[in-house]
């Protein structure tokens, strides 16, 4: 039986001598809530996504109820999202007393269909929650077509191109999280970004509650501090070598696995993959309910830690039916550890062990 001091883990992040440097640093200081670094990353962030400022908040489900509020939706507002996704973007709907409006995904691509988002828009519809789930940006071209403001949700996906177009530039706003394992990481945080500086200052409003000229019950303390934001700062100078290694491990993979019983992700035509996420399709699980989690324990004592990329689809907890393409996602999908400072032993021990358990 593999000990847990011995499992490599589904994901760590990479944190640097640099990363140790900045904010022992910061912490020597006697600065460390929000100033000065949480400004500059601000800036920095809006440059490297491409837009023209950003507002840090404590997390990315923050984000996300400050962008909706930032649009005043509320109550009788609908706002469509995919079910394949974490509950953040439901929860946040919740919060501003919305309707979330769920919509099927795309197998091939685990991101929200625009077909299904056309169908489901109403004369209450007031945003479309976009995650680019795993790396790979959805269709914003065909999205944006349908002349509802979308929000892009950028949680798991940062500096690829949909179109030529970098994702976190089309949305009227962008959502960001900084949490301990994403492609960027502070801890925990978030950011709100946008080309509409009006919107901005809405959202600046609302993370906090003090110096304020009359109190608004919609606002809170959601504010990032300077300590993750130095972490968050040093992370961004090393995107590119993150982005290489992720690159280069996902092509070690795809050597490895791409047969007739494994999936491996692709871009499509168009579209440029960060793989944040190295998430394989298995569709012969398709009708074994239990399949997949049996694969996950027989790789767990093989010393892989592997999981379902998401936990569960939001229409199984809402007790809803119809979607057959997020159903079948949870069913096959796969997600296999993959991340920066993953090491070449790491890599050939994961392999070894996949083409073992999935022969
Ligand atoms: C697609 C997506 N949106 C939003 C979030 C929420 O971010 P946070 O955990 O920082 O609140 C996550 C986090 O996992 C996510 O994956």
């Amino acid at each position: 039986m593999t000990t847990v001091a011995t499992m490599i883990s589904h994901s760590r992040p990479a944190i640097s001598q640099e990363d140790l440097q900045v904010t022992a640093d910061v912490l020597r200081s006697g600065q460390i809530a929000q100033g000065p670094w949480v400004e500059r990353f601000e800036r920095e962030m809006a440059a490297f996504v491409g837009v023209q400022g950003g507002v840090a908040v404590s997390s990315g489900t923050a984000a996300l109820e400050l962008a909706l509020r930032a649009l005043r939706i509320g109550a009788g507002d609908e706002v469509i999202m995919p079910s394949y996704v974490c509950a953040a973007p439901w929860l946040a709907t919740q919060r501003v007393g919305a309707q979330a409006t769920l919509v099927d995904i795309d197998v091939n691509t685990f991101n929200i269909d625009p077909l299904a988002a056309r169908r489901a828009i109403t004369k209450k519809t007031r945003a479309i929650i976009v995650p680019h789930l795993f790396g790979l940006p959805a269709d914003l071209t065909a999205l944006e077509g349908l002349g509802i403001p979308l929000i892009e949700d950028c949680a798991q996906t940062l500096g690829v191109t949909e179109q030529g177009r970098l994702v976190g530039t089309v949305g009227r706003l962008t959502v960001c999280s900084f949490y301990a394992t994403k492609m960027l990481c502070a801890g925990e945080g978030g950011m709100v970004l946008s080309n509409e500086e009006t919107l901005l200052e809405g959202i600046k409003s609302l993370r906090e509650y003090d110096g304020v000229a009359a109190l608004d019950p919609s606002s809170f303390n959601l504010k990032l501090t300077d300590l993750q934001a130095s972490l968050a700062l040093s992370q961004l100078g090393r995107f590119s070598a993150f982005q290489e290694r992720r690159s280069f491990l996902a092509a070690a993979y795809r050597s490895t696995l791409s047969s007739k019983t494994v999936v491996c992700p692709s871009a499509p035509p168009g579209r440029t993959h960060g793989y944040y996420r190295f998430v394989i399709r298995l569709p012969h699980l398709r009708s074994n309910p239990d399949g997949l989690i049996g694969l996950i324990s027989r790789l767990e004592q093989q010393g892989i830690h592997c999981r379902k990329p998401v936990f569960r689809p939001l229409h199984r907890y809402l007790d809803q039916s119809g979607f057959p393409h997020s159903d079948e996602a949870d069913r096959t999908a796969l997600s296999i550890p993959l991340y920066p400072d993953l090491t070449d032993d790491e890599v050939q021990q994961i392999q070894q062990s996949l083409v073992q358990v999935l022969s």
